[in-house]
């Protein structure tokens, strides 16, 4: 009985106060307001944000770094204050808030990066999560700044961790965690594209990319409810001109069941920003905003809208713009508020992830307005990025290291702790554990893809995507696209855009939006184990080789189940297209030594351009893309293994690789080798020459196989019998003597008889300089004598027209010449020259 009297009156009380917070405005469950390493309390309009020391209890931190700056460094702004003194992390710290209420809170984190004390913190660079969300990652404050986050805490504590990269520190100035209203942000949202509708806002980690008062002052966080601060939209504007501003803050209503103070203040619905239209009434302009976004991630963007411009009711119809979509056409605010004028509105939209770096926001006039000169208004503007499928809000994955730093304070906390508290502590403490302990095993299997994307912050990444081609080349490594981007590139993979179909999936020609880059987006089956395999080892190859004569991966996209692969466009197609069954052109006896160097130095540079050898596996006319210039490039990685470790594995690995190019001792033996490329290569040299399918079953029994049959004649010395017609009379017989003996090594029996490919490249290297020493002269005259003067020479070089040579070698890129046979041939040149 007693029991239940205490708890009734408890409920009154809880009544009572709610009642009372209704008329007083959101009074949040939980408040953290810290002033990072100030020794003293420091007010900011109504909010105190208490010393360091009143909070070190909530703090784990393996050192105790406090900090101040020059003050006359700090910009005057509201909580300039709060940037005198900072917190300096020199290892994983983390702060663990007890939670009163789960559900939405803002995190408010304070920076400004300048020298404290020994510290230059303008080259922080860190980490900071927050329940399994990552907020910032490799970040670097570049200005004073407050970043915010809102997150639903859904557990009795939320833990934030400042994560310092290697040989940086993190800190902070302030920090804030304070509980938002259930109301601000509810499930569900308009979706931009597709139109539709988006559900699982509440599980979404927000942080505020821009919050504008339109065609107003800054309102300061002392002003608003939420302590949020809304910034001008001036900045923001495309063309000032085309824009003017209305006030009248006075007139704001909220309606019963709608927007309150708590989604926006008075003093934001009060003002906006119209079209200037000067009573103009043929005015047909839109008013734009742009702001700077990462792409790949989705926004949640805010309208806010109070009609305080109209005299009367239904006078203003316009359309509101997310970049290209009109999400609100021929929009009626009269229609949407009882038609009471001034009355405060908003609507929610989700973005579709693109590869944009700039959302742009417009209004215009609607072809609906009819009387008077036509107009559009625009209160207020949230935009939040929201996070992605790895609960992350920053470019690049993050976890936290599993190492803990919590141990060193476990005995200062005990100490300075009693009763009840010690439980609360030692409960977070142990919470911080287990989830780091989650964590690691989460970024583990989550991770799968086994790189890190290089460079830092998603920013980086963006412009890297953005200008489309600079990711050949260099060591960086390929973007992750979001799917909407891709199907955005690729006329939501539009069939008539197909233009190759292979075991893995459907190749697509494709045409980034935000440059015109060209693509090729190759997809793979969703459901099969294989071609996730496949999928990882061609990101994890194409990652870690850049090479001329490896196709480069622009970028991969794995969300929604999708396996992706982005390459570079190369617009002639496969070397198989120029050799047979397609109707084009055929090519001339030098572009196809030339493209067989290419592909011969692309091979070579995956034997031996890196610590381990790779094995492509798959070596195939179909897999040598041409470029624009007809240039070589080896493509399709997914069959790749790297050298030393196979000697375990090779055994039980399926033989893999395609009909007709496959090595026997390979088959036979199992035995996985660089030799086992060289011979698939020696295939591709003869079907170059021959140009026929590698097996043809059409043909008489001991034709099907070109291998064997090319072998046959190459063996009696009459290779020139089986030549591509095309070829005819045009290659000069040393040059093709040189090339059958080359492909004829690369099919020899045994593994260890055939050259490597970099004797493979010198020699077809050679082969083309015996073509070119006849082309370089007067066929009739000198072509016996130059050639009397090389035939001698097997493996030596002896370049006839030295200075086209040098000329040509310095041409082709320098960083082929870590193979052997340049350098020798090199060595041949600088010997020739110095006769
Ligand atoms: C600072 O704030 C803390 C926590 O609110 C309070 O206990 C303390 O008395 C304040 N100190 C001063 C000097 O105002
Ligand atoms: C927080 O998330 C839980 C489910 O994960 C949901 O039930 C709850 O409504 C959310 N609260 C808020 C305020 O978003
Ligand atoms: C920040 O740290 C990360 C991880 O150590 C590193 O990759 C990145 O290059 C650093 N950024 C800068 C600008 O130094
Ligand atoms: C409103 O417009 C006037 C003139 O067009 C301009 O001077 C003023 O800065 C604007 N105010 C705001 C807050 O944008
Ligand atoms: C808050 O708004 C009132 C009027 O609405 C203004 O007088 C006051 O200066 C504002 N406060 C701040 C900190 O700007
Ligand atoms: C306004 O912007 C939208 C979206 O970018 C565009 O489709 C429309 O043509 C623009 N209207 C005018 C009048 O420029
Ligand atoms: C954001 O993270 C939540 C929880 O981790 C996840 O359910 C949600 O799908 C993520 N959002 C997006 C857009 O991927």
């Amino acid at each position: 009985m007693m029991g239940c009297g205490v708890y009734e009156s408890l409920v009154w009380v809880s009544i009572i106060l709610s009642l009372l917070c209704l008329c007083s405005g959101f009074s949040p469950a939980d408040k953290y307001f810290i002033d990072c390493g100030s020794p003293v309390n420091t007010t900011v309009g109504d909010r105190v944000f208490v010393a360091d020391s009143f909070v070190s209890n909530l703090l784990s931190t393996p050192e105790n770094i406090l900090e101040n700056t020059s003050p006359n460094s700090i910009p005057s702004s509201e909580g300039s204050r709060l940037y005198q003194t900072a917190r300096i992390f020199s290892g994983v710290s983390s702060y663990t808030f007890p939670i009163s209420q789960r559900g939405r809170h803002w995190i408010r984190l304070y920076f400004f990066p300048s020298v404290y004390g020994n510290y230059n913190l303008r080259s922080g660079n860190f980490s900071v999560s927050a329940q399994n969300y990552v907020l910032l990652s490799n970040f670097i404050p570049s200005d004073a700044s407050v970043k915010e986050f809102s997150i639903n805490v859904t557990s009795n504590s939320l833990v934030i961790t400042f994560t310092p990269s290697i040989n940086s520190v993190a800190f902070l100035n302030a920090l804030e965690v304070v509980s938002v209203p259930d109301t601000l942000v509810t499930d569900d949202a308009a979706l931009v594209s597709p139109s539709g509708k988006f559900q699982g806002l509440l599980t979404q980690a927000l942080e505020t990319v821009a919050r504008v008062n339109m065609g107003g002052p800054t309102v300061v966080s002392g002003n608003d409810t939420l302590s949020r601060t809304w910034v001008p939209d001036q900045t923001f504007l495309v063309q000032r001109n085309l824009a003017t501003n209305a006030s009248n803050i006075g007139a704001v209503k909220y309606p019963k069941g709608g927007a309150t103070a708590d989604i926006a203040p008075p003093s934001v619905y009060g003002t906006c920003t119209e079209m200037n239209s000067q009573g103009d009434p043929n005015s047909i302009f839109n008013v734009s905003w742009e702001f700077k976004v990462d792409p790949g991630f989705q926004y949640f963007v805010r309208f806010h809208f109070c009609d305080i411009v109209s005299a009367s009711p239904n006078q203003l119809y316009f359309n509101v713009y997310i970049d290209s979509w009109n999400v609100a056409p021929n929009f009626d605010l009269s229609s949407l508020t009882l038609s009471i004028l001034a009355t405060a509105y908003y609507m929610d939209f989700v973005t579709a992830a693109n590869a944009k770096s700039t959302l742009r926001i417009s209004i215009g006039p609607s072809s609906l307005s009819s009387s008077g000169s036509p107009n559009a208004i625009l209160n207020g503007l949230e935009i939040m990025k929201m996070n992605n499928s790895r609960g992350s809000l920053s470019g690049v994955d993050f976890v936290v290291p599993p190492h803990s730093t919590t141990k060193k304070n476990v005995g200062m906390i005990v100490g300075l702790s009693i009763g009840v508290f010690v439980a609360v502590v030692l409960a977070a403490i142990l919470f911080l554990m287990c989830r780091r302990r989650k964590l690691a095993r989460l970024g583990h299997s989550k991770t799968w893809v086994p790189f890190s994307i290089n460079g830092g912050t998603s920013l980086t990444m963006g412009s890297k995507y953005s200008s489309g081609t600079t990711l050949s080349g260099g060591s960086d490594l390929g973007y992750r696209f979001p799917f909407a981007a891709v199907t955005e590139a690729t006329n939501n993979f539009d069939e008539s855009w197909v233009i190759g179909i292979g075991g893995f999936g459907k190749v697509y020609k494709g045409v980034l939006n935000n440059d015109g880059t060209k693509v090729a987006a190759k997809r793979g089956n969703p459901r099969s184990q294989q071609g996730l395999a496949e999928f990882r080892t061609e990101i994890e190859m194409l990652s870690q080789f850049r090479h001329r004569h490896l196709v480069s991966l622009i970028g991969y996209c794995d969300e929604k189940n999708e396996m992706i692969l982005i390459y570079e466009y190369m617009e002639n197609g496969t070397l198989k297209g120029h050799l047979y069954g397609s109707g084009q052109p055929s090519l001339s006896w030098k572009e196809r030594l030339e493209i067989c160097i290419g592909s011969a130095r692309g091979l070579h540079y995956l034997h031996t351009g890196y610590s381990k050898a790779v094995i492509h596996r798959d070596v195939k006319s179909a897999n040598i893309l041409l470029d624009e210039n007809l240039m070589a490039k080896v493509a399709d990685f997914g069959l790749s293994k790297t050298g030393p470790e196979i000697d375990q594995t090779h055994v039980s690995t399926a033989v893999k690789g395609s009909f007709g190019y496959l090595d026997p001792e390979y088959f036979r033996r199992q035995q996985l080798t660089e030799k086992s490329d060289v011979y698939s290569f020696g295939v591709v040299l003869f079907e170059v020459l021959c140009a026929r399918p590698v097996i043809d079953p059409s043909l008489p029994r001991e034709m099907v196989n070109l291998a064997e049959w090319a072998m046959k004649w190459q063996m009696r010395g009459q290779l020139d019998q089986i030549i591509d017609s095309t070829l005819v009379g045009k290659i000069k017989p040393d040059s093709l003597r040189k090339f059958g003996e080359t492909a004829e090594k690369c099919l020899a029996e045994f593994g260890v008889d055939r050259p490597s490919m970099g004797d493979v490249l010198w020699n077809l290297e050679y082969a083309l300089q015996l073509q070119e020493a006849v082309l370089h002269n007067d066929p009739e005259e000198n072509s016996a004598n130059v050639i009397g003067a090389l035939s001698p020479l097997i493996n030596n070089f002896n370049p006839v027209d030295t200075t086209a040579s040098a000329a040509q070698f310095e041409a082709s890129n320098v960083d082929d010449l870590s193979g052997v046979s340049m350098s020798r041939v090199f060595s041949q040149l600088v010997k020739s020259e110095g006769r």
